[in-house]
């Protein structure tokens, strides 16, 4: 079993990708931490337990930064709904959050088990920023880091930025400068993999998992503008997807850096590929074995509505 944290900010494909963690028989979960972003941290943080319980996750969940590092927050309610999970509401968590701060738990966590965690983060990076300011061994002691976030062509929040990195530009910074190889899966692979009506009807027999969670969230989540025509694009799921089967993904190198000043070009991940190999900060992906995703998705959505 390989082991994951996740960092995150649910979010519906947030969401839609714990689930696929926790069904996976590939992986085992060793924390989540939230994170503010696509709504304020009081929703992610109680979205993570209450997605946790649900889901059956016997997990640590701890709360991490309500704020990004300089600039103020900015939602996406208008995307996740104002809450967080569309029209969704599951039941108020049993579990109680961890006493650890996110940033120590990330530290501590990755400590206890060097070379052996992948560190995952399907939110803005804040809290990865602070764990690298507060112990920079961390990038020694990951696995690896996988990140959902950015792109090598267009935005989806401006023309240049996507979201996690738009939230956080400094942060994202802070991220891909730190020594170890950042695996962007940003907007160019993650478009490839939209909930179509086909895909949904592969979701056909997932009971109350089904009826209660995935379709509630995937009509509103299609309701947003961008993704009424090809289905919307289940983000998130991508990176933990590439935690567990990499073959799913064609993967470039190149060097990655993050804007940080640009007045229209805030967040955008300036992409390289031409870079001499001894700058290359990241490993890019641009290409996605479709079909062998969503049976991955599916598999591992169909387990954990067994229970
Ligand atoms: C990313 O932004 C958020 O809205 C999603 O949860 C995903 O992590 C996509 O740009
Ligand atoms: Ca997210």
């Amino acid at each position: 079993m390989k082991k994951i944290l996740i960092d995150c900010d649910p979010g519906i494909d947030d969401a839609l990708a714990l689930a696929l963690a926790h069904g996976s028989p590939e992986l085992e979960v060793v924390g989540v931490t939230t994170v503010s972003g696509n709504v304020a941290l009081a929703h992610t943080t109680d979205n993570a337990l209450r997605l946790c319980d649900y889901y059956g996750m016997d997990v640590p969940v701890a709360r991490g930064a309500g704020r990004p590092l300089v600039r103020a927050p900015r939602a996406a309610g208008h995307v996740h709904g104002a809450t967080g999970l569309g029209d969704v509401v599951l039941p108020a968590a049993k579990s109680e959050l961890s006493t650890q701060h996110a940033v120590d738990f990330i530290i501590d966590t990755l400590a206890a088990a060097p070379g052996e965690i992948s560190l995952t983060a399907i939110g803005p990076l804040t809290n990865i920023a602070l764990a690298l300011r507060k112990e920079p061994r961390i990038a020694e002691w990951a696995r690896q880091f996988v990140i959902m976030g950015g792109s090598y062509t267009r935005g989806n929040t401006t023309p240049a930025a996507e979201f996690n990195i738009h939230s956080d530009p400094e942060a994202a910074a802070v991220a891909f400068g730190a020594p170890w190889r950042t695996v962007m899966i940003g907007l160019d692979l993650t478009h490839q993999a939209r909930a179509t009506a086909a895909v949904r009807e592969r979701f056909g027999d997932l009971g109350r998992l089904g009826s209660e969670l995935v379709t509630p969230c995937l009509d509103f989540y299609g309701q947003h503008i961008s993704y009424r025509d090809e289905g919307p694009a289940i983000h998130d799921a991508c990176a933990i997807a590439y935690v567990i089967d990499p073959g799913l993904f064609e993967t470039v190198p190149a060097r990655v850096d993050v804007e940080t000043q640009g007045r229209f070009t805030a967040g955008m991940t300036v992409t390289d590929f031409r870079a001499p190999a001894e700058e290359h900060n990241a490993e890019v992906a641009t290409t996605l074995d479709v079909q062998r995703f969503w049976s991955l998705v599916a598999d591992a959505f169909r387990a954990v509505a067994r229970g």
